[in-house]
């Protein structure tokens, strides 16, 4: 191979998953300049070993060493490409890390992503599943991709529509898993963006902010607070390994709704509109018992101010973590006859 390539062999990955697991990569390469990948890609393909691309590591649980060529998007870059009277269309290299977008794009006063500040990741990795949080998903804001078809070697783009957005979830994640290398997103976001306020508690610390430190009603403390907030009950995965929500939140339709609701009436709940609810994995798992559960056997276990999170105490495999998910996912149905599924993906 050539020495451009810089292709590592045999690789720890236990910092490059935030859940902190340790595995090791047959192959190992970091990307930062598409040209190169382009141009090495058939030389690659020929070693006819699999490609996991990987962004930051941060939606992703490893159960085994990794059999294949892992592709880092190391690609940066923030630049304005249109600029109008009320917008900005703006194109973000895959390897920027998504919270500097965020702060890149406050301090601009260039409004749309501030709800989602703190996600943890890189931009190439926000379209995958969709990020949101408080009331803002990134489908909202997002225009085109630009990705390498890792199986054709051809630099492709995809619309809105061919990106198939649905609740963390996308194409990419399930239909055409590891298949593209997201490149450049380009992204449209407003110069005086509505406040989105919708969640509770983000208006209210908002709302505090604004009348006891003096700050401005603007996306500046908007992304403030959702930052205070996130901080306040998710772990940081530098000190804890975690992957954010583990689990999503199961949608019942009315009629399980209606049986669900009449035997837990204390449930919370989200109308999603269309005679679906949103029930919290959250609430049913803490109402399982396992809210801050630690397992005796490893480092496994759930976090104990929020019990969506699984978190790795120090040196729980995997595999290990698995496990207590899918002991999660057992309870919850024997107790509640509802099935919660993986947010993050499992490799
Ligand atoms: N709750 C509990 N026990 C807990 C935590 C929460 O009962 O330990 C209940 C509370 O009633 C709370 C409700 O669950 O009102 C919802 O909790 P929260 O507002 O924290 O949101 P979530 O549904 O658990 C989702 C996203 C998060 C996002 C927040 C805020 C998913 C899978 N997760 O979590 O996204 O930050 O809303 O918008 O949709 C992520 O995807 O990694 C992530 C962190």
């Amino acid at each position: 191979m050539e020495q451009s390539l810089q292709i590592l062999s045999d690789v720890s990955i236990k910092g490059y998953n935030t859940f902190g697991v340790a595995a090791s990569a047959q192959h190992l390469l970091e990307v930062s300049d598409e040209i190169v990948l382009l141009n090495s890609l058939y030389e690659l393909r020929s070693f006819k070993l699999p490609f996991l691309p990987i962004g930051g590591g941060s939606n992703l649980l490893i159960t085994n060493d990794l059999e294949g060529i892992v592709l880092l998007n190391r690609i940066k870059g923030i630049r304005c490409i249109e600029e109008r009277h009320s917008e900005v269309i703006i194109e973000v290299g895959g390897g920027v890390i998504w919270h500097d977008l965020v702060n890149y794009c406050v301090e601009r006063n260039w409004g749309g992503i501030e709800n989602l500040a703190l996600i943890p990741g890189t931009v190439g990795a926000a379209p995958i599943q969709n990020i949101g949080a408080y009331g803002v998903e990134l489908e909202q804001v997002f225009e085109e991709l630009t990705a390498i078809d890792l199986e054709t070697g051809e630099l492709c783009r995809f619309s809105h529509e061919d990106c198939q957005f649905g609740y963390r979830n996308s194409v990419f994640k399930y239909e055409q898993p590891k298949r593209f290398f997201i490149v450049r997103v380009r992204l449209r976001l407003l110069k005086n963006a509505p406040l989105r306020l919708s969640y509770g508690r983000l208006r209210e610390t908002v709302e505090r902010m604004v009348r006891e430190e003096n700050c401005s009603l603007n996306i500046a403390t908007v992304s403030e607070a959702v930052c205070r907030i996130r901080r306040s009950k998710l772990p940081d995965p530098s000190v804890l390994g975690n992957s954010g929500s583990f689990f999503k939140n199961p949608v019942l339709d009315a009629k399980d709704f209606e049986a669900f609701s009449k035997q837990h009436a204390n449930a919370p709940f989200y109308a999603l509109g269309d005679g679906s609810y949103k029930v919290p994995a959250a609430w049913l798992i803490e109402q399982a018992g396992f809210k801050g559960y630690r397992s005796t056997e490893s480092d496994a276990g759930v976090y104990e101010q929020h019990a969506l999170i699984l978190v790795n105490h120090g040196n729980a495999s995997g595999n290990e973590l698995l496990t207590l998910s899918k002991r999660l996912q057992a309870t919850v149905r024997e107790k509640f006859g509802i099935t919660i599924a993986p947010e993050v993906t499992i490799w």
